[in-house]
């Protein structure tokens, strides 16, 4: 009949549409598609961010990301203790500061015993093989909400890396194993690199946040630390969340300055920048599932329009396949205990 398929029978008068290809014969089953999976999520893949806080000796609910809290130190070594039994073996950690030693030269980030100096000491001494990677940028110390000096409303960049290489030394020499610029001022990954180089800490990685947007993604985090900016916008050093092609150009910089990894920031939606790194830089490259994603997800899976579970673990996969080889995610924890259990081990 003259609308349908070009329909045969078969040998045994079975109907058959006549074609070779099948895609659907590598699907068939839980093992032929487990054998022909292109990529994997594993704990080892995650850095988990945690963010710590001295203004009580309780763990603090952060409201707008259901499942976070502001650690007390003891409590964020019970939680890595946690993680690292699930195989989460990475973690950054966020200071929230307060306000009192809070100004506009973040003077408190390179402290010697600041709250994130003395929480990265304590956990390098209880757990020496676990990897920590502290944040460098000035924002939590700033009394004007901003990852920089403020001069006249705008952001110095030249004095800014002064007081960042300062913050960085200070966290290497608490016992730091990665530094994780967030600032995004121009040319501070290699001035860290020499910093961190003179004061002898050539071990020292730099995981750089390479192409950072200025993003609404971020807000649930500046409600957890308390840093929303004083006034304006990140948008004179954030990226423009229209132009893809400027992370090239922030990626050969980060690389030429010494960075071990490139970062792309926020996650899901910049899937593209991710692949666009991946495919022009041989360092690895991580994505930092943020905060708003987080959020989005949680709001969505608390309302019962989504499924929690399946979703996160779809979204982590999709870093993957983007050509993410680390992810940053408040799911870290939870996604290791949902792998274990996949395994059956
Ligand atoms: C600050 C910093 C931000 C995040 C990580 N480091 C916020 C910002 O730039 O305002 C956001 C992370 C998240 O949203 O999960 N330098």
């Amino acid at each position: 009949s003259g609308s349908g398929p070009a329909l045969s029978r078969n040998n045994k008068s079975d109907l058959w549409v006549p074609q070779r290809s099948r895609p659907r014969r590598n699907r068939k089953s839980p093992s032929v598609r487990s054998m022909v999976r292109e990529n994997v999520v594993l704990p080892s893949d995650f850095i988990y961010p945690l963010f710590i806080h001295e203004d009580s000796t309780e763990n603090v609910p952060i409201d707008s990301m259901p499942g976070c809290v502001r650690h007390t130190l003891s409590s964020v070594l019970k939680e890595i203790e946690e993680s690292v039994a699930l195989g989460v073996t990475s973690f950054v950690l966020f200071p929230k500061v307060p306000e009192n030693v809070k100004n506009n030269l973040g003077t408190e980030a390179y402290s010697p015993d600041n709250l994130n100096n003395r929480a990265v000491s304590e956990i390098k001494r209880r757990f020496p093989d676990v990897t920590i990677c502290t944040d460098v940028a000035l924002d939590p110390y700033s009394n004007q909400g901003h990852d920089g000096i403020v001069n006249d409303g705008r952001i110095l960049n030249d004095f800014t890396i002064n007081q960042l290489c300062k913050q960085a030394v200070s966290q290497a020499r608490a016992g730091s194993d990665v530094v994780a610029p967030s600032d995004m001022m121009d040319g501070r990954v290699g001035a860290i690199r020499d910093a961190l180089d003179s004061e002898g800490f050539t071990d020292v990685s730099i995981l750089a946040y390479t192409a950072k947007y200025a993003s609404a993604y971020y807000g649930p985090f500046r409600d957890a630390l308390d840093s929303h900016p004083g006034f304006g916008d990140k948008k004179t050093y954030q990226q423009d969340p229209a132009n893809g092609r400027e992370a090239l150009i922030e990626a050969q910089l980060d690389e030429m300055e010494g960075a071990d990894m490139l970062m792309v920031k926020p996650g899901l939606p910049y899937l593209d920048v991710i692949r666009r790194l991946k495919d022009n830089s041989n360092l690895p490259i991580a994505a930092y599932h943020v905060s708003g994603e987080y959020s989005m997800l949680k709001a969505a899976a608390e309302r019962g329009w989504l499924n929690e579970r399946d979703t996160a673990m779809e979204t982590l996969m999709c870093f993957k396949r983007a050509g993410a080889d680390v992810v940053l995610t408040y799911y870290a924890k939870q996604a290791a205990k949902w792998i274990k259990e996949d395994m059956g081990y």
